[in-house]
């Protein structure tokens, strides 16, 4: 047995990403895969170089059908249960990076209603309105609005429980027991949310009347919703979801992902630069016990959450990560400077987010969707047409 989780709702333990490939049936991303991507968008992502970007499903037939004149869409979301942190940026910075070179639309799910049915003490109009809150993280990375939209699920409520029917007609009580591990104690919202989840890989299909490709970028933790899209969706006459799945975030601890449940070990993007240094200078290292020792045996980048940041998300120059590998493991380089060296990265990247989160509310309506049913106003025009 492995000893960590991987679900939509649990991920813990120290993740072994071959083993996931394995057991998830997922397929890695290869150095001819990046070299076919390349080949269109003539530069490639570190996040694929590096690898962090790992896997996918169908990539190739994406790329297929885009290079025969049929484009694909994105398709991504979050669900919004408190403040966006580092982790969930990851995803959506490639996206970005994604609807750039291919110049496609990007269909941006906000699952309040996942969020309400899964968190015991989150309200229903809490999970709302953080859906508007973590839109304006979302468009301060810069998505083109001309080619983005976002969505509440409670705002989209009508089409998308219209589809979601007919998807939860396909799936049986027992898949979902053995695709997430809900039991007979769970409540019956849960049972029936994937299905809400996996109506916008088809909401292009719906729009245009025929099937259009759709891609979903996502961490790993998503995988199981998309695997059952993936199975319900042809026998409904859709095209299968394809997608492309990242690792981890680690948190500032040992093992884990970074987690808004875990407040002290993620970085949020509304954090301070003097949290942000207090929560960089309190993370698991791989130095060693003393400022001699280290200069003598060199630290051990490989289980160290600062050394993970920078190569995962900070230090994507190929030569400065060498660098800083090259020295930390000959005892040049000790954890206070590289420390220090996160903190200033971090709260540079953090204080741009920060004005572009502020510009964000003068533009969210440029990306909002939302279907307008005011129940009140339908039924005072009716009366004062009757009167
Ligand atoms: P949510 O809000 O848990 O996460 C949003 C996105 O962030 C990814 N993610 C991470 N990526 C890297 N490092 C981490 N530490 C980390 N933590 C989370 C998630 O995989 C996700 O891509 N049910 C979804 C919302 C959703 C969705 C989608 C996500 C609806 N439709 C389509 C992806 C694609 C959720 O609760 O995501």
């Amino acid at each position: 047995m492995p000893n960590f989780i991987v679900t939509p709702w649990e991920v813990s333990g120290e993740i072994d990403y071959d083993k996931i490939i394995q057991e998830f049936g997922i397929e890695p991303i290869d150095d001819k895969l990046i070299s076919r991507i390349k080949e269109i968008t003539s530069e490639i992502h570190p996040f694929l170089t590096r690898k962090i970007f790992f896997a996918h499903r169908d990539l190739n037939w994406i790329l297929d059908e885009y290079q025969k004149g049929n484009p694909f869409y994105l398709y991504t979301g979050r669900g919004p249960s408190g403040d966006i942190h580092l982790g969930h940026i990851m995803p959506w910075i490639f996206t970005k990076w994604l609807q750039d070179k291919f110049n496609v639309e990007l269909w941006f799910q906000l699952t309040d209603d996942e969020k309400f049915l899964f968190n015991q003490s989150l309200s229903l109009e809490d999970a709302y309105k953080y859906s508007y809150d973590n839109a304006l993280d979302i468009i301060a990375l810069g998505f083109d609005p001309k080619n983005t939209f976002i969505f509440s699920d409670i705002d989209l409520a009508g089409t998308l429980y219209r589809n979601a029917l007919k998807i939860a007609k396909k799936i049986t009580f027992s898949t979902i027991k053995a695709t997430f591990g809900l039991n007979n104690s769970a409540n019956i919202g849960q049972i029936f949310y994937t299905s809400i989840q996996t109506v916008p890989a088809i909401i292009k299909s719906l729009i245009e009347g025929r099937n259009v490709p759709c891609i979903i970028p996502h961490a790993v933790d998503q995988d199981p919703h998309f695997r059952l899209s993936r199975d319900v969706l042809p026998k409904l006459g859709y095209y299968k979801p394809a997608s492309i799945q990242c690792m981890f975030l680690p948190s500032l601890q040992q093992g884990g992902k970074m987690s808004a449940s875990m407040k002290h070990t993620a970085i949020f993007t509304k954090d301070t630069p003097d949290i942000v240094k207090k929560k960089v200078n309190n993370a698991f290292t791989g130095g060693q016990a003393s400022a001699k020792i280290q200069r003598e045996l060199g630290g051990n980048p490989s289980i160290c959450s600062v050394y993970k940041y920078h190569f995962m998300f900070f230090t994507l120059d190929n030569d400065e990560i060498k660098i800083i590998h090259s020295r930390c493991t000959g005892g040049d380089l000790l954890c206070g400077e590289c420390k220090n060296n996160l903190i200033q990265k971090i709260n540079k990247f953090l204080l741009k987010h920060q004005e572009q989160r502020e510009k964000a509310k003068d533009i969210i309506e440029n990306y909002l969707l939302k279907e307008k049913v005011d129940l009140k106003s339908i039924i005072k025009e009716k009366m004062e047409k009757s009167n």
